[in-house]
């Protein structure tokens, strides 16, 4: 028989979920390693969650074959629902309950027998720092103290895979870096974790990620491979106006982007060799100075490089 590590924790195969003729998802194929951190980006409506719901077997998907932990879903969906952690989108807990209150109702549909799930959720408040919040309403913590007990609440069962859905949108930066590292202390006791976000910073962090845009897979790889492949295609441009520079370089034939990010600009373009000079060229004609050159891509050139812009996309 096959080593059950060496079997993906997720393997998806041309699925689909459409809403009356609307299609949402369309013939995605994913394959998630066991015990790594998976990344999941797209922008806003691109089937995110809808893929993480069918994965979780919350929505069954419209074609296409599913394999979790080696169970199938929706057909194993019971089974799989006990080895595996969901954090939603939305806040999904009760407000009018205490946080430990919260756990003791996770913990019982879990299955989790009483003295068991008393010393569990023990644990669970002190590693996620909500010992001195157990007895408040859940609907009174702040928000970072709402997505820690989210994350309490979806591993209370030590499950092997734990999907999250936008974990950390409103918290801030430092209980962000927090949150993470629970997540890579999750990742090293042997829990596979699909993440969506956001946040390019988090992408970075992960071992591989995949990218949606409009419910298809536009790009799935190591996040430095991703940004590689990008190589020369990125220019900065150093002027004293940049916003007069930005308009005349949008111009230039090859263009796809083009962000200020303090006081230089940095410049995206299609994969063809002498669009310097002609960026050069532009900015000859247009009697503006500036400093060009060459810089490292990272992820969110990858990200602009692959999803079509909102306005886009909303049209078509
Ligand atoms: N139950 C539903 N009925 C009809 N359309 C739906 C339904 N659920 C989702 N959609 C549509 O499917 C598309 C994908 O939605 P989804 O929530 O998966 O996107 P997302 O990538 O998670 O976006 P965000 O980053 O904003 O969370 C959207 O256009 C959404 O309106
Ligand atoms: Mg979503």
């Amino acid at each position: 028989m096959a080593d059950a590590t060496m079997q993906p924790a997720i393997l998806a195969r041309g699925i689909s979920k459409r809403f009356g003729d609307f299609v949402a998802v369309d013939r995605l194929d994913l394959r998630v390693p066991r015990t790594r951190v998976y990344g999941f980006l797209g922008p806003n409506g691109s089937g995110k969650s809808t893929t993480i719901r069918m994965l979780c077997g919350l929505l069954t998907q419209s074609e296409g074959e599913i394999e979790v932990l080696g169970l199938n879903v929706p057909r194993d969906s019971e089974a799989v629902r006990r080895r595996i952690g969901y954090m939603p989108q939305r806040f999904s807990l009760y407000e009018d309950l205490t946080v430990r209150e919260n756990l003791e109702f996770l913990g019982a549909v879990q299955g989790l027998e009483r003295k068991r799930r008393r010393a569990r959720i023990d644990e669970l408040l002190r590693t996620y720092y909500l010992a001195a919040r157990a007895g408040q309403l859940a609907g009174s913590l702040s928000g970072g103290q709402k997505q820690r007990l989210m994350l309490a609440g979806a591993v209370i069962h030590a499950p092997e895979l734990l999907f999250l859905d936008e974990p950390t949108s409103a918290v801030d930066p430092e209980s962000r870096r927090d949150f993470w590292e629970k997540l890579f202390d999750l990742a090293d006791i042997g829990t596979t974790i699909l993440v969506s976000t956001h946040y390019m910073d988090e992408a970075e962090r992960c071992h591989r990620i995949a990218i949606l845009d409009r419910g298809r897979l536009v790009a799935d790889g190591e996040p430095a491979a991703l940004a590689r492949r990008l190589k020369g295609r990125t220019w900065g441009v150093e002027s004293l106006q940049p916003r007069k520079v930005q308009a005349a370089l949008r111009e230039v034939d090859g263009v796809i982007s083009i962000a200020q990010v303090g006081t230089e600009l940095r410049v995206l373009c299609e994969e063809d060799g002498g669009i310097d000079e002609r960026l050069r060229n532009k900015l000859q004609e247009t009697g503006l100075r500036a400093d060009i050159r060459p810089i490292e891509p990272n992820l969110e050139d990858v990200f602009v490089a692959v999803t079509q812009p909102q306005a886009q996309a909303a049209r078509e």
